[in-house]
């Protein structure tokens, strides 16, 4: 039998639900040289906490983070929570002897990512960000082929990311369009994603440019604060994040890359797509249709063409422990695959990845960006110490 682990949870809802789920599926599914047990979940809200803890199958609650991260039952702290308190709590969890899952945007700005990978080394705990992304096997079997060389040297990164749920004007201002506590908008909650699959499939980005837009300025408090909806009030407040990035960037290894992030794209609902032009070949994906990879060899001569790899037989990365070839694998998936990859690291004793490190490089990417939305010019991207 496997040796437990104990873990706390912050922050119910949204991420809350879907890392719950991971920690009852991983165990099941994955041969988990880690068994996790549910300890302890927490939230402001006495009331709600407590529901969620019996729904998700959590043994208790708290309502106090900084009481959860202090129990000595508790080895390894998940951080579900808005932005504005990440830095906050995977500090204070460092602290305090914990390993540390952490929903993305790392943090609100470099300075506060800085702090927070100084405490984790300092505490020599085991960190990861929630870029759940890189655990869908059709993204990590890209990794491997790009790595096994089949598309050559890098030209081009091109994504964009694309949702539409705020194109209403009247949809209620929520946290996340709250600059004091999302710290940016579209850039850190969509271009986040597509910047970290940049930095694990093309490499290192150097310089960028951006412009940022918000596109309705002001929007109806909601009555209630939540996280993506919420019913509108009759008060009115500023909006203070942008609503739509779009990005050049030049990267350390020559290649030229292009984002665009917007919640203004109608019709899209979780639109991202990223394609890879190479010397040997290109490769194309698409999140909607997580169970494909798009793959084009330059070696097909007159029959070239994209071909469209089915990425579900145990072969490809996480696959061996899910269903036979065809049967898909969905969204929550990624996450079950991510919680393995989380307890299969600490077992032994290697980073996860993507860990804070990874995380700190996203930040200084977005920090670029973000400067050079407001003053017009290009911006090289800070190297950072990890
Ligand atoms: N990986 C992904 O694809 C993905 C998707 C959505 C959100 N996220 C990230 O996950 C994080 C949470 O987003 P969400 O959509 O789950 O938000 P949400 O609003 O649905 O949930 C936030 C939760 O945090 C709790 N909370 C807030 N402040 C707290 C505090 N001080 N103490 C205890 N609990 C507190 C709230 O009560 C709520 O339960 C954000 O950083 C977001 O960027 C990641």
């Amino acid at each position: 039998m496997s040796k437990l682990i104990n873990v706390g949870m912050i922050g119910y809802k949204f991420m809350g639900k879907a890392h719950s789920n991971a920690f009852r599926q991983a165990p099941f599914f994955f041969d988990t040289p880690l068994t996790p047990v549910m300890k302890a979940i927490c939230g402001r809200n006495e009331e709600g906490v407590k529901e969620a803890a019996e729904k998700y199958g959590w043994e208790g609650y708290e309502t106090s983070w900084e009481k959860l991260v202090k129990r000595d039952d508790i080895d390894l702290v998940d951080i579900n929570t808005p932005n504005s308190s990440h830095a906050e709590i995977a500090i204070a969890a460092a602290e305090n002897g914990k390993h540390i899952l952490l929903e993305k945007p790392m943090a609100m700005n470099l300075s506060e990512a800085k702090e927070m990978v100084k405490a984790v080394k300092k505490a020599g705990v085991k960190h990861m960000i929630g870029f759940n992304y890189r655990k869908f096997p059709a993204l990590a079997f890209a990794k491997k082929m790009i790595e096994d060389g089949k598309i050559g040297r890098i030209f081009h990164f091109r994504a964009v990311y694309l949702q539409d749920w705020i194109v209403d004007p009247d949809f209620p201002l929520v946290w996340r369009m709250d600059k004091k506590i999302a710290g940016g908008g579209a850039i850190g909650d969509l271009a986040a994603h597509i910047i970290d699959m940049a930095l694990y499939l093309a490499g290192d980005i150097s310089s960028v440019s951006a412009v940022t837009e918000t596109f309705i300025k002001e929007r109806p408090l909601p009555e209630a604060s939540g996280g993506l909806s919420e019913s509108a009030g009759k008060e009115k407040g500023e909006v203070t994040v942008d609503d739509a990035i779009i990005s050049l960037a030049k990267f350390d290894n020559g290649a030229l890359g292009t984002f665009e992030a917007t919640r203004f794209g109608l019709g899209h609902k979780n639109y991202a797509v990223i394609e890879i032009n190479g010397s040997e070949g290109s490769m194309r994906y698409n999140i909607e249709r997580m169970n494909e990879l798009e793959y084009l060899s330059g070696e097909d001569g007159d029959e070239q063409g994209f071909k469209t790899i089915l990425t579900t037989d145990a072969t490809h990365p996480y696959m061996a422990a899910w269903w036979p070839p065809g049967h898909m694998l969905g969204w929550e998936h990624s996450h079950v695959n991510q919680v393995y990859h989380l307890l299969d690291s600490i077992a032994a004793n290697r980073s996860p990845e993507p860990d804070f490190f990874d995380g700190l490089k996203n930040q200084a990417v977005m920090e670029a960006m973000s400067q050079s939305a407001q003053d017009g010019r290009w911006h090289d991207v800070e190297k950072v110490e990890i």
